[in-house]
C-alpha cells in the first residue's frame, strides 16, 4: 500500500458573532492508494479536494485521523517524504518564480535536497523531456512562457526528484481547452510510470486518469470505485446524477445541465450532503450512512444498508 487515509477529518472553526462553529472541510475519509495505482478525486467546488491534496503533501494537518505512507504516519517521516510525494497546483503562475529560467526552476528541488552537482544535469533534462518542455524553451525565463508551457515546467519540477506519487490539483483548469487537452494527455502518459492523485471536477478527465474514483461532496466521501465500474454503474445516486448530467461535448449543446441544488436548507452538515437533490432521499439520510462494501467498492448510502 502506497498511501492510506484513515478516518481523516479536517475541521475549521468559523467565528459567527462570537459563537464558534465547527465546520468540516473533510470528514471521516478512508482511502487507499496501491503502489503504482492512480486515483481521481472527483468533486464539485467546495467538496474538499484541495484540502485533501494539501493534507497529503503536509501543507495541512488533519484534525483527526492519520495519513500513512507505505504504512508509516507521514508526520513521522522526515524530509525523505518530500522527495517521495510532490504536488502540481492549479495555477502555474503562482508556483513558479518568474525570474528563474526554465532550467533553474526545474533544478531547484535538486539543489534544495542537496543533490550532487554532477547528477543534476541528467535529472533536469529527463524531467523536462518527460514533461514535454521543448528544448528551445529551456533557458527562457518562466515569465515569458504561455500558461500551458508553464504548467509543463511545474510538472517537470514535480518529476525531478523522481517521486512515487504526484498530487495534481486541477492542473488543467486554468488553461485553454486545447492546451488543457495536451496536459491531460501528459498525465495519461505519466500514470503509466507513477502514481497520480488527480484532482478534478471534470468526470470525463477523472475517468481517463484515475484507475479508481473517489467521489467527494461537501467534505464527505460518497463512493470509492474502480473508474470503469463507476462509469458503467455508479453506486451512489450522486454519481449517477453526475453521469446523467455530463456537460455536452459540443459547445452548441451546452446549457442543458440541471444544476445541483446543493442540499439547500435541508443539509444540516450532519447527514448525506446529496439529500436535497436525491430522488431516494428519506428520513434516515439526515444521518450519514455507514460504509458499505459491494464487490470491492465502497459506497456511503442508506440504499445499500440492510
Ligand atoms: N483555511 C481554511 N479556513 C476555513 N475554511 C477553509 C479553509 N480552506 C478551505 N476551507 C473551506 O473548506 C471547503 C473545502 O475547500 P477546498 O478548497 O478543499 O475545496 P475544493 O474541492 O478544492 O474546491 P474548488 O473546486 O473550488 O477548488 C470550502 O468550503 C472552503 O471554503
Ligand atoms: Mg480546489
Amino acid at each position: 500500500m502506497l498511501l492510506e487515509l484513515k478516518d481523516v477529518s479536517v475541521a475549521f472553526s468559523s467565528n459567527l458573532l462570537f459563537r464558534k462553529k465547527k465546520f468540516y472541510a473533510l470528514r471521516d475519509i478512508n482511502l487507499q492508494l496501491e503502489e503504482g495505482e492512480s486515483l481521481t478525486l472527483l468533486g464539485e467546488s467546495g467538496s474538499g479536494k484541495t484540502t485533501l491534496g494539501r493534507l497529503i503533501v503536509r501543507l495541512l494537518k488533519p484534525s483527526e485521523g492519520k495519513v500513512l505512507y507505505r504504512g508509516r504516519d507521514i508526520y513521522r517521516l522526515g524530509r525523505e517524504y518530500t522527495k517521495e510525494v510532490s504536488m502540481v497546483f492549479q495555477d502555474p503562475r503562482g508556483s513558479l518564480n518568474p525570474r528563474y529560467t526554465v532550467w533553474e526552476a526545474a533544478e531547484e528541488p535538486l539543489i534544495v535536497h542537496k543533490f550532487p552537482k554532477n547528477l543534476r544535469r541528467g535529472r533536469v533534462e529527463n524531467a523536462l523531456l518527460s514533461a514535454g518542455v521543448e528544448r528551445n524553451l529551456w533557458f527562457r525565463r518562466t515569465s515569458e512562457l504561455s500558461g500551458g508551457q508553464r504548467q509543463r515546467v511545474a510538472i517537470a519540477r514535480a518529476l525531478v526528484l523522481n517521486p512515487s506519487l504526484i498530487v495534481a490539483d486541477e492542473p488543467t483548469s486554468a488553461l485553454d481547452l486545447s492546451i488543457a487537452y495536451g496536459i491531460l494527455k501528459l498525465f495519461e502518459k505519466l500514470r503509466e510510470e507513477k502514481s497520480i492523485l488527480f484532482i478534478t471536477h471534470d468526470v470525463r478527465m477523472g475517468l481517463r486518469v484515475g484507475d479508481r474514483i473517489a467521489l467527494l461532496l461537501r467534505g464527505r466521501l460518497l463512493e470509492f470505485s474502480p473508474s470503469e465500474e463507476f462509469a458503467k454503474n455508479p453506486l451512489h445516486p450522486y454519481g449517477k446524477y453526475l453521469l446523467d448530467n455530463l456537460p455536452a461535448k459540443s459547445p452548441f449543446e451546452r446549457g442543458k445541465k440541471i444544476p445541483y441544488e446543493g442540499g439547500g436548507d435541508i443539509f444540516s452538515g450532519e447527514g448525506c450532503p446529496f439529500i436535497g437533490t436525491c430522488p431516494y432521499g428519506e428520513r434516515r439520510c439526515q444521518k450519514f450512512p455507514p460504509a458499505v462494501e459491494i464487490e470491492g467498492r465502497m459506497v456511503y448510502c442508506w440504499l445499500y444498508v440492510d
